[in-house]
């Protein structure tokens, strides 16, 4: 089932003929994990029109809070328009860079700048138990995670990352997502030893 503002942000990217919306698998998650964290901070790098927005609102709880950033004018002013009725949310135009200034965040989709250039920048945008998410992934039956038949070391990057503990979770055929939390205060995570087993 699709939430009302799911269906609206799909028809708006839809008209507009952008096809890099979250699909629906991914979204279910967003909404699962957004759930988890009341009274949270939410943050989302590239928003597009706004459907993994309205799957994260969909989750969140009265008390939670949701900034996403878009670089492209018209897609940001589309989702702001979306938003518009909702306090909650907040749709920033600019450059991902500007998540900095209303974070650390309790739950951070990653989805547009960041998350290939910058991913020390990125874990830095998170609260100590935040949960990080990027989806866009071929599922990996291999460690490593090959794409293409080379290793992925994008996913790896997030994978074996010192301040996180992530894994891959398959939502669809087609689809795998990295969930990682921050550690707390450095003091653990899969991540830290980084031995490549
Ligand atoms: C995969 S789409 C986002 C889809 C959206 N999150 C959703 O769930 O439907 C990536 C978006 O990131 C935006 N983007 C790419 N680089 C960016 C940057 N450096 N700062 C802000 N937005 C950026 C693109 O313009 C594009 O709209």
């Amino acid at each position: 089932m699709r939430p009302a503002l799911v269906r609206a942000a799909i028809a708006n990217a839809e008209a507009a003929g952008f096809e890099h919306s979250s699909g629906d698998a991914t979204g279910r998650l967003l909404a699962v994990l957004a759930a988890s964290k009341p009274g949270g901070r939410l943050g989302e790098s590239g928003t597009g029109y706004g459907v993994g927005a309205a799957w994260l609102v969909a989750g969140m709880a009265a008390g939670a809070r949701l900034t996403t950033v878009e670089w492209d004018v018209e897609r940001a002013r589309a989702a702001r328009a979306l938003f518009a009725d909702d306090p909650r949310v907040t749709v920033l135009t600019g450059d991902w860079t500007a998540l900095r200034e209303h974070g650390p965040f309790d739950l951070l989709f990653c989805d547009g700048g960041g998350k290939r250039d910058d991913p020390d920048g990125v874990v830095g945008l998170l609260a100590p138990g935040g949960v990080l998410v990027l989806d866009d992934f071929v599922p990996a039956t291999t460690w490593p995670p090959r794409y293409a038949g080379e290793v992925d070391v994008l996913r790896m990057r997030y994978l074996t990352h010192a301040q996180l503990t992530a894994t891959e979770v398959q939502v669809a055929p087609d689809m795998a997502v990295v969930v990682g939390v921050r550690s707390v205060a450095d003091g653990g995570g899969l991540g830290r030893n980084d031995s490549g087993t």
